[in-house]
């Protein structure tokens, strides 16, 4: 399978994914990476490693989705990862590619989602968090989740070492996730799309 990632800074999980689906990979290539940050690092990675790497700036959403679908379709890819894409997608870009569309957040989804999610997890007291591979839907951080891990929060831990704590299992998790859906062990749950496409 041909896989695109979309990333919006320090590209860690990306790195994991490329590392995990290298160029020839008979399971799945990464063979795209798209930013709407043309500062961000992960482009950098990507062009390290001598996989195509593309900056859309942001000049809107209806720009962003129409350029990102075209190369899409062009770079003939199949599925698509969210990996610190900071960028919130509309249904004309989600509802074509739903099942083969998912996002990784740094919590036990539903709880946390959105942004600054470790000073949050450490504020409520949480004896526990870990981080979510989800489909995307059209909400934000709120598709039916694939696959989920878990990390303890620990005393006198910071917004800082928890988020590297977060991350290292974020690493393993993403690229698990990605091959239980490649190997079809992994299904996205019809109710998404009709989530998606209104009630009648
Ligand atoms: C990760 O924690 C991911 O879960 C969240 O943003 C962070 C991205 O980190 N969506 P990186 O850019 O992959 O290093």
């Amino acid at each position: 399978a041909r896989l695109a990632v979309l990333a919006s800074g320090r590209g860690t999980n990306l790195e994991a994914l490329m590392e995990a689906f290298p160029p020839g990979n008979p399971l799945g290539e990464v063979v795209l990476v798209v930013s709407d940050n043309p500062e961000a690092l992960a482009l950098e990675r990507a062009k390290r490693r001598g996989v195509e790497a593309v900056a859309l700036p942001w000049r809107g959403r209806r720009a962003f989705e129409g350029e990102a679908l075209d190369l899409l379709e062009a770079r003939r890819v199949d599925l698509v990862l969210l990996a610190g894409f900071l960028r919130l997608l509309s249904p004309r870009f989600v509802e074509p590619w739903y099942g083969r569309l998912l996002n990784i957040h740094p919590s036990l989804l539903p709880d946390f989602p959105g942004l600054r999610v470790h000073q949050r997890v450490l504020e409520a007291g949480e004896k526990e968090t870990g981080s979510t591979v989800h489909f995307v839907d059209q909400g934000m951080d709120t598709g039916p989740i694939l696959l989920q891990g878990r990390v303890p929060v620990l005393p006198g831990d910071t917004p800082e070492v928890l988020e590297a704590r977060v991350l290292r299992l974020e690493h393993r998790l993403y690229p698990r996730a990605v091959r239980l859906l490649l190997l079809g062990l992994a299904f996205p749950p019809p109710e998404g799309l009709e989530g998606l496409l209104g009630e009648e």
